[in-house]
């Protein structure tokens, strides 16, 4: 029998900023799935450059090329983890813009897509909130979002001099919550592989 091809995962982090705690988390939940086997690819926003959204620019210009990227790379990988902060207990209004012009391709891009969400936060509610609310739009077009999420509170401290959680409780509910997200992503690989999309 031949060894599968190591599931193909894209880490989106929602911040751009310099020291940005989801980005840490986001690089060590890639190096966790690197870990347990898979292919984790880190992106950034910066990395899906948009305009604002304005209906007239789209008449004229179409969907932009920041868009249609992110679009390809989720096709090209086998499920997205998207790690956002939370910004006034919702989604960050750059990651909401990105997914509007991504909603304006069709099919959509996120359909059918297995996703998980995480944040990290500063504040004590670890950007619950913020997950609660960037589910709305994600499920609404599509995303198979899993049903629990990671979120990292008071994490300007969360983190050891590797980068990784630096408290190993914290650091067992990510790999177990990661396992349990590639044994679904999986199961939907070898679903299409036998039955075609559904
Ligand atoms: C505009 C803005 C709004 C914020 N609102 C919240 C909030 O509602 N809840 C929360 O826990 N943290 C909030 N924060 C604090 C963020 O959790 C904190 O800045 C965090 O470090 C941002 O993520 P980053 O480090 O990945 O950039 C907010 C920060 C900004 C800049």
């Amino acid at each position: 029998m031949t060894t599968p091809p190591p599931l193909r995962l894209l880490v989106l982090c929602a911040s751009t900023r310099t020291g940005s705690l989801n980005r840490r988390l986001a690089q060590a939940t890639a190096d966790r799935l690197a870990a347990a086997g898979a292919e984790a690819h880190l992106a950034d926003l910066d990395d899906y450059p948009v305009p604002l959204y304005r209906g007239d620019l789209e008449a004229t210009e179409g969907v932009p090329d920041g868009a249609r990227r992110l679009a390809a790379d989720l096709a090209r990988h086998d499920g997205v983890v998207i790690v956002s902060p939370e910004y006034n207990y919702s989604m960050p209004g750059a990651l909401k813009n990105l997914l509007d012009w991504v909603s304006r391709i069709k099919p959509w891009p996120t359909k059918g897509v297995d996703g998980l969400l995480m944040s990290a936060s500063t504040g004590a509610v670890g950007g619950h909130r913020g997950l609660i609310a960037l589910r709305v739009p994600l499920e609404g077009n599509g995303m198979r979002l899993h049903p629990t999420m990671f979120t990292l509170a008071e994490a300007g401290d969360a983190f050891d001099a590797d980068g990784r959680l630096a408290d190993p409780a914290q650091r067992d509910r990510l790999g177990l919550l990661l396992k349990d997200f590639l044994t679904t992503v999986e199961a939907a690989v070898h679903y299409r592989e036998r039955f075609g999309s559904p």
